[in-house]
């Protein structure tokens, strides 16, 4: 099953019968019929219930519901069951339960509680799966396999020693050599080096800063080792039913996992996404996890394989979500990229730890403004087989890179760094003037791309400043912020003024960091004197800001030219007249370089810039005051409009809200209104001197 298949978006969420009596699920298909479920994922937690006791199976609770759900009309994506193993199993196996870094080996009693490399845990996983596979492989339900769930979600690493031994076995064969591995880590600092690798443990925790390339090194194999777990799954499957696709669901912009290194192994990619109601920015940062999962599939439509119908319970406090805001939500997955929308889940839960968490089925019932939301959502998107297997259509890219992440917040840097933070702010501005954005790992092929963002890539390899560099010289405008190429793959300092070979791309090069948080009004400092604090910020003046200035933040650099152009210099402060934002023309594109974090309405202005430069063609045919995140994005022949901010915003092109039937010209989108339009657009606010390539276009 390519997602493309169906008729209409995939609709449905996570069922689990197992927590009703059979009296329910007869009602629960009716409302199913009703609310135009298609989908529906079972038996993700049902381990302990399908196997009671080791090696004894009970499938017949399993037989009838997915009989019932053929019955009507309803397909299955079946779960192997995994991600939870039953007590039985931590009994008798207490050497599978995980270990933190301080040593705490956690108890049994919620789900997850399993180390990745547990090899009692793979094989008993292992064996049910087969089980699973080979009693429904044929059954006509069955369209797709779900393995586990959310890998990684709460044990995402594992110190135990059964780890240790794992992590021996994986730097074995990365590295070959002790030699290499000493050389790699450099452990010649701090009495490190290692004459043997069983000498060699986990990160766990240490009186002083671990090694920085060895705690690197174990993100690496943890994401690695959960992937390991997947594809013994995927194995099984595949070779009981190698016509049915595997998926398993990831969970947006997740540290834990490398997800580059996942995507091609996973035949639908699927997302579990739970933006928060209560943030006004949480739909900028959605957007940047749906583009990534698009990305992922290099173009690809994927599922949104769960999401709220209105509030979590994992939160302090949980906002529901307000009338049309779960609406909102799903048109943003379904524009870019998404053939399907499901939730988490179904019926709400009556018992255990997630009662509180919204379903498809309130506990106050149907006679509900969920369960109507839940309803229109249902039949609007059976009148959008259109969508299906379309391409979402981007004109920008911005580097995300899980190394990067990594190795920019571990101890013992300049300043701490929220990775997400700093990408997520450039994904927002190049969205929020109109651009839609695939993210790449950064060595792919960037060209054809008429702008191209590396923000903060701390850990730059050289075949990515090689792609960084084709990019600028056919003709793309790639802009590198702050904190790139500061190191190679191996954590090694990048010598002689950072930046690496980016230098001849962008034509400068770094002396000194100089970073603007108050290093004394922190924790443990000593407040001498009001003196004592830097300034938090720092002003920019050039041509590219409106008015002339700017304000920087957090960061700065010391940054010299070789034969780069000034856009913009610091202004007072440590590095007052300094460059802060230069520009270099390289082949037929252009490479800008900024040493410091703007904010939100300097990052505007740059794009804009770059907009200009690039002559990339923009779509944003809407008015009025948008206070707030309004999405314009097309896929295939329609452009997907949604307002996620306060203030009523006014589409002007020429067509049909094939939502409401509505002429477009005119509408007006109040809060967390959607309009689908098909048209020609007509707001386009610069030429149409560049193409929009496809989503895809990475991977061409
Ligand atoms: C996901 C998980 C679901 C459910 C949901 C609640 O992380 O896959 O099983 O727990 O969160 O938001």
């Amino acid at each position: 099953m390519h997602p493309a298949f169906a008729r209409s978006p995939w609709f449905g969420g996570d069922y689990n019968p197992e927590q009703w009596p059979e009296a329910v699920w007869d009602e629960d298909v009716d409302l199913m019929r009703r609310a135009g479920v298609n989908l529906v994922t079972v038996g993700v937690f049902a381990w302990s219930l399908l196997e009671p006791e080791e090696g004894r199976y009970e499938f017949g609770w399993l037989d009838s519901i997915l009989d019932l759900l053929h019955e009507n009309g309803i397909a299955v994506d079946l779960a192997t069951a995994t991600a939870s193993p039953p007590p039985w199993f931590s009994r008798a196996y207490p050497e599978s339960l995980p270990v933190t870094a301080d040593g705490v080996r956690l108890s049994p009693g919620s789900r997850q509680a399993y180390c990745p490399s547990s090899p009692q845990y793979r094989a008993s996983a292992g064996k049910l799966a087969r089980a699973i596979a080979e009693r429904y492989g044929k059954h006509p339900a069955v369209v797709l396999w779900h393995v586990n769930n959310e890998y990684g979600c709460h044990v995402a690493r594992c110190y135990c020693d059964e780890s240790a031994a794992a992590f021996r076995r994986w730097l074995e064969q990365k590295y070959g050599t002790i030699g290499a591995l000493n050389e790699a880590w450099g452990t010649a600092f701090w009495s490190q080096s290692y004459g043997r690798f069983d000498e060699i443990l986990p990160p766990r925790t240490t009186p002083a800063i671990g090694n920085p390339t060895q705690a690197l090194d174990f993100e690496r194999f943890s994401s690695d080792e959960l992937l390991a777990c997947y594809l013994e799954e995927k194995a099984i499957l595949r070779e009981v039913t190698p016509d049915i696709p595997v998926t398993t669901n990831f969970m947006g912009l997740f540290r834990g996992a490398d997800y580059w290194r996942w995507a091609p192994h996973v035949d639908v990619i699927a997302d579990d996404l739970y933006p928060d109601p209560a943030d006004p920015d949480a739909p900028r940062a959605a957007a940047m996890a749906r583009d990534l999962m698009r990305s992922l599939g290099g173009g690809r439509p994927w599922i949104l394989m769960e999401q709220a119908t209105s509030a979590v319970n994992t939160r302090p406090a949980n906002a529901p979500k307000a009338a049309g805001q779960m609406r909102a939500l799903s048109y943003q997955a379904l524009a870019r990229g998404a053939d399907g929308i499901l939730f988490f889940q179904w019926r709400q839960s009556a018992s255990g730890a997630e009662k509180f968490h919204s379903g498809m089925v309130p506990h106050a019932g149907t006679g509900t403004r969920v369960w109507r939301e839940v309803e229109q959502l249902g039949s609007e998107l059976a009148a959008l087989g259109g969508v299906m297997g379309t391409e979402t259509r981007s004109n920008a890219v911005l580097v995300f890179d899980w190394d990067s992440w990594w190795a920019i917040e571990q101890r013992g840097l300049p300043a701490t760094s929220s990775y997400l933070s700093l990408v997520a702010r450039w994904h927002a501005a190049l969205t929020d003037a109109g651009l839609t954005v695939d993210l790449v790992p950064g060595d792919d092929d960037l060209t054809g791309y008429p702008i191209v963002v590396v923000p903060s890539l701390f850990v730059t390899t050289d075949a990515q400043a090689a792609a960084i560099d084709a990019a600028a010289r056919s003709g793309s405008s790639v802009l590198v912020t702050d904190q790139t190429g500061i190191v190679d793959e191996n954590l090694r300092a990048r010598l002689g003024g950072y930046l690496g070979e980016l230098q001849s791309t962008l034509g400068v090069w770094i002396e000194e960091f100089w970073p603007l948080t108050g290093a004394w009004a922190r924790p443990g400092g000593i407040p001498v004197a009001e003196s004592a604090t830097i300034a938090p910020t720092v002003s920019v003046r050039g041509g590219v800001f409106a008015g002339g200035t700017s304000t920087g933040a957090e960061w700065t650099e010391a940054l010299h030219l070789h034969d780069a152009e000034v856009e913009a210099v610091f202004e007072g402060g440590a590095l007052d007249g300094w460059p802060a934002l230069t520009r270099k023309a390289r082949g037929e594109g252009a490479a800008w370089y900024l040493a410091t974090r703007l904010d939100r309405d300097g990052r505007a202005a740059l794009v804009e810039r770059l907009i200009a430069e690039s002559g990339v063609r923009v779509e944003r045919p809407l008015s009025g005051d948008t206070g707030g995140p309004v999405e314009s994005v097309r896929r295939g022949d329609l452009l997907f409009l949604i307002n996620h901010g306060a203030s009523p915003v006014v589409v002007e092109v020429d067509g049909t809200d094939v939502l409401s039937g509505a002429s477009a010209r005119g509408i007006t989108l109040g809060q967390h209104d959607v309009a689908v339009v098909a048209v020609s657009v007509v707001g386009e606010r610069s030429p149409a001197t560049a193409p929009i390539v496809g989503a895809s276009a990475q991977n061409a």
